[in-house]
């Protein structure tokens, strides 16, 4: 067993380069460290050191088909890691990078097995938080770096979630305070025609389409219901996902109707002796009495709700809440995103509202 991880708190907007020192030789010696990025935090490790990648699979229990993540500063190293880097892929990269976008390649000859989980593609980010970026600069490699979560639980958006699933387990957290945007990246498929987004995340479908004339979103994404394993592509659609220690149902439809339909199910699930939390939001959070609600913003700003997200999730889990009732939101934009997340969190246990 691991000792307590080293906590390094930094400043976010002013990396303090000593800390992120201490944090790269900690990675160039095949260590683990949880630093923050624009979207969630990553646990990393040296992307061509198969042992320590290795050793990350297990910190997370984390299954070993599915591969992490390759976080890069520079464009050298991705040149290092893919086979090709095609115009359409450049043009994409130029727009959205650095940023909460992943791109998939075929992969090089010098990335281990174990990065890649035998997979012929890779995985590529360029992301934009500084310290995230100093640390890849400091280690002087490609760092590995899934959320650093359990296996199968919500993302971590602070310093606090890190420790509270990976203490005893890491060497190091870089605490650089709340992530920004709170769900992870977009994934990104070039080594397919046309590109295909494996996973929704911080940048939309919508965007991505102004910049890619054809683009697909893969069904998995936009599904209600678990699909069969032959449908899937991307290895981490087959495994539960950002589910806390309680029953998620999620109710979509109209505002109106969903309120309705959540009013309901409260009632039953007391009925039936549950401790029962209500994902609710600004608009309509006033309408469930005196129930145990939280908000996650306002409908009217999709991207405040998708930072709360994970850590009302977490915090409903805290206080013991055995059903979680969430409200479902518009699809659209980083909406998509964020029902994705919900509905995997449930396992697809959706209700409709009409
Ligand atoms: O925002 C994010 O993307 C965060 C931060 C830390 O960068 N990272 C993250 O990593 O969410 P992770 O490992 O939790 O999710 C990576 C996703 C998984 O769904 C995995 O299956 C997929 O990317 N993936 C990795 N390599 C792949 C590949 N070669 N082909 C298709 N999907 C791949
Ligand atoms: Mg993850």
């Amino acid at each position: 067993m691991m000792k307590k991880p080293l906590i390094l708190k930094i400043n976010p907007q002013e990396p303090e380069i000593k800390k992120i020192q201490i944090a790269a030789d900690i990675i160039k010696k095949g260590g683990l460290v949880a630093f923050p990025t624009e979207t969630v935090y990553g646990l990393g490790a040296d992307a061509l050191n198969s042992r320590a990648v290795l050793s990350l699979f297990e910190a997370k229990n984390r299954p070993l088909d599915n591969p992490p993540i390759i976080h890069v500063e520079n464009m050298k190293q991705v040149q290092e890691l893919v086979k090709k880097v095609t115009y359409e892929a450049k043009m994409v990269m130029s727009e959205f990078w650095p940023g909460p976008l992943t791109l998939v390649f075929k992969r090089s000859d010098i990335v281990p097995n174990t990065t890649t989980a035998g997979l012929s593609t890779i995985a590529v980010r360029m992301p934009q938080h500084k310290v995230a970026l100093a640390l890849i600069s400091e280690s002087n490699c490609p760092i590995a770096a899934p959320s650093a979560n359990l296996a199968g639980r919500p993302s971590a958006t602070s310093a606090e979630h890190v420790f509270a699933d990976l203490n005893g387990r890491i060497d190091a957290i870089v605490d650089g305070g709340t992530t920004q945007i709170g769900v992870e990246s977009t994934v990104l498929d070039m080594s397919v025609t046309p590109p295909q987004i494996l996973r929704p995340g911080g940048v939309s479908f919508e965007s991505l389409k102004n910049s890619l004339d054809d683009l697909e979103l893969h069904p998995f994404v936009v599904t209600r219901k678990k699909l069969p394993i032959d449908k899937v592509r991307s290895p981490g659609m087959r495994h539960k996902h950002y589910a806390p220690n309680a029953e998620v149902i999620v109710v979509e439809g109209e505002v109106q109707m969903i309120v309705c339909k959540v009013t309901e199910l409260l009632r039953h699930y007391r009925f039936m002796g549950k401790k029962v939390g209500v994902l609710a939001t600004d608009e309509t959070i006033g309408l469930y009495g005196t129930a145990y609600a939280k908000s996650l913003g306002s409908r009217s700003n999709l991207d405040s709700i998708a930072k709360n997200l994970f850590r009302l999730l977490r915090d409903f889990e805290i206080e013991g809440v055995e059903t979680i009732i969430a409200e479902g939101v518009s699809a659209k934009g980083i909406g998509l995103a964020i029902m994705n997340r919900l509905r995997k969190a449930s396992g697809y246990n959706i209700v409709k509202a009409e």
